[in-house]
This record gives structure tokens, sequence and C-alpha cells, in this order.
């Protein structure tokens, strides 16, 4: 069956969720206000079975922790099954089996598909496949809306707003997909700016930046120096490895803006916050961990888990 990739406006039942793209603001405030009310379950370990009955695949072609791990936590929470398939090296992917093939397997058996893959554009193949909901986990170096999601809930518990917002984006512009969702989904919102910190070489290619450009205001910038003091946010990112063909390359840029408690010092107000999708591999010190706004490792990884259960819900049609 084939389906376009379309605008949620309102209706998540049965809805793909491929890219913060599909969203309005009223769509991502429908996915706070249900995070909201499943939250408690999961604070205080309550049963549920607003998903009993329901099984949820997951496939994932790349190397996950927290997206998988919190997909799994959601759905049970909820009362909902899992098939989980984290190696697709023990599955027929190993035999050479196409994409569609596993997706067709796959929706036999559940009632939703949770998918990552390293190409691009792979999330929406799955879906065209699938007559049931599939939600892109990653796709390659093009998107990650799940993460965005969360990542604008944190933002928004934080600053209680996400409209004229400063924002700085460190790491890897070209590669990062969780970049591109987060730039997706702040540009839906007034006055936002967004500072872009990357080697000139990790930048966004030229066609992504004009095109974002038309609805953000995105300013490139290669030095600290040039951080501006007054951001709300610090939104760190990993050098992506896995995209690189040359190791030389990768081991030049990997740690070409480290966040350490100096950095802090000199360029954060006390209210800016500080945020990573994880994992780290080195660009924060692990003594910026123990700084009251830094939320990577906590705030944002447990919201992870309340934007999946609210997501899930919404796309099997179990809350409205
Ligand atoms: C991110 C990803 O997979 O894009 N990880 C995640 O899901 N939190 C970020 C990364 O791998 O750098």
């Amino acid at each position: 069956m084939h389906k376009t990739t379309q605008e949620i406006s309102g209706k998540f039942k049965g809805a793909d969720i491929l890219s913060l793209g599909q969203f309005s603001a009223s769509d991502i405030h429908k996915v706070f206000v249900t995070a909201d009310k499943l939250k408690p379950l999961r604070q205080k370990s309550k049963a549920s079975n607003l998903l009993s009955g329901t099984i949820t695949s997951l496939i994932f072609y790349e190397p996950s922790t927290r997206t998988f791990s919190s997909f799994c936590a959601a759905i049970k929470q909820l009362g909902g099954d899992t098939i989980e398939i984290h190696n697709v090296a023990s599955s027929s992917v190993a035999k050479g089996e196409t994409l569609s093939d596993t997706i067709n397997t796959l929706q036999s058996y559940s009632d939703l598909i949770v998918i990552r893959h390293p190409e691009a554009g792979s999330a929406k193949i799955a879906a065209d496949t699938a007559s049931i909901p599939v939600i892109n986990a990653g796709d390659g170096t093009n998107e990650h809306p799940t993460q965005t999601l969360l990542d604008l809930y944190t933002i928004y518990e934080r600053s209680e707003r996400l409209e004229n917002l400063t924002g700085v984006i460190a790491g890897d512009m070209l590669n990062g997909r969780t970049v591109k969702s987060l730039i997706r989904g702040l540009s839906l919102f007034k006055g936002n700016i967004l500072y872009l910190l990357s080697p000139e070489k990790l930048r966004l290619n030229k066609e992504e930046l004009e095109k974002f450009s038309k609805s953000i205001k995105l300013v490139e910038i290669s030095k600290t120096q040039d951080i501006p003091k007054n951001a709300d946010f610090w939104y760190w990112t990993r050098v992506q490895k896995e995209r690189f063909t040359n190791e030389k390359e990768y081991e030049k840029l990997k740690h070409s803006f480290v966040l350490t408690p100096e950095l802090i010092k000199t360029y954060a107000s006390k209210n800016t916050y500080f945020m990573h999708p994880l994992p780290r591999v080195g660009e924060i010190e692990t003594n910026v961990d123990l700084h009251p706004n830094a939320l990577y490792l906590s705030t944002q990884m447990k919201n992870g888990v309340y934007i999946r259960m609210a997501l899930a819900a919404l796309a099997l049609g179990k809350i409205k």
C-alpha cells in the first residue's frame, strides 16, 4: 500500500511518524499533553493496559541504547508487547532479504513498527510498504523525529516556551540527524535563533541551509568566541564517525568543540542549560555532568520514555 508522508494535522491514529516536517505547533502540543498524562505511570511504575493486546516491532539496523530501550520501556509500561530485532545479523537481513520483505513480515505480526536504518529515506520506504504505522527511529543522516520531540519537550519544560529562544547547536551539522530534526522543530515557532557551531567541513550542506533558513534564523559559527552569551540552551552533538569515509579526517575533526566547565564559565549565562542526544564520545567532559543545568543524563533521557509512550499510544489510536 502506498502512502505519502502526510501532515499529521491532529490525526495521529494510524499515522506514520517520519519527519518533524509532518508536525504543526498544535500537533507538537498534543504530543506534550499526552506525554504529561502518561508520565505518572512510568514515574510510579504503575501497571496500565492501554496497549494490551498490541504488538510493536522494533527493528534496528544501526546501534542504539536509548532509543531502543526507551521504546521498549514505553510500550511495556503501557501493557503492550514487543518484537525486538536489535541485531539484524541474527535475522534474515543477513541473508540478503530486502527492507520491504522484512517490513512486510513484521506487519503480519504486529500493529506498529519502529525502525532505525543507516540510509536516509529508508523509514519512508518502510512506511510505503506497511499499512500499519511506522515510526522513524533515525534514518541515516536525515531525521530522528522522536529524539526531537523529547528535546522540544525538555526545552519547553525548562524555558516554558518554544518561541523566541536562542540556542547553540554544536558538533556535526552535516551528518547529525538529531540536528536536522531539531532545526525543523524549532522553525515551527516564531523568533528562534540558532547558532550552529561546527568546523567548516561539518556545516549543513548548502541546499539544507537555504531550505531551513526560509523558516528560522540560522547563524553558522566556527569559533567558540562567537557563542552568544545569552543562549537559552546549548545542544552538543557527537561527530558522526560512521558517516566518514576517511578515518583520519574524523580523528582531526572529532573534538573540535568540547564542552568544558571553562567554556560554560566564559560563554554561558547562569540559566543556560546543556543538552546532548547521546552517545557522547569525549565532546562533553564528565565534570560537566554535575552542573545543575546539565540535562543530558537525566531529564532528557526520562523524557524520551514519556514522549515515546505518547507517540505509541497516539499512533495506535489508544488515546485521544
Ligand atoms: C542519536 C542518533 O542515533 O542519531 N542518538 C540517539 O538516538 N539519541 C545521536 C548520535 O548517534 O549521535
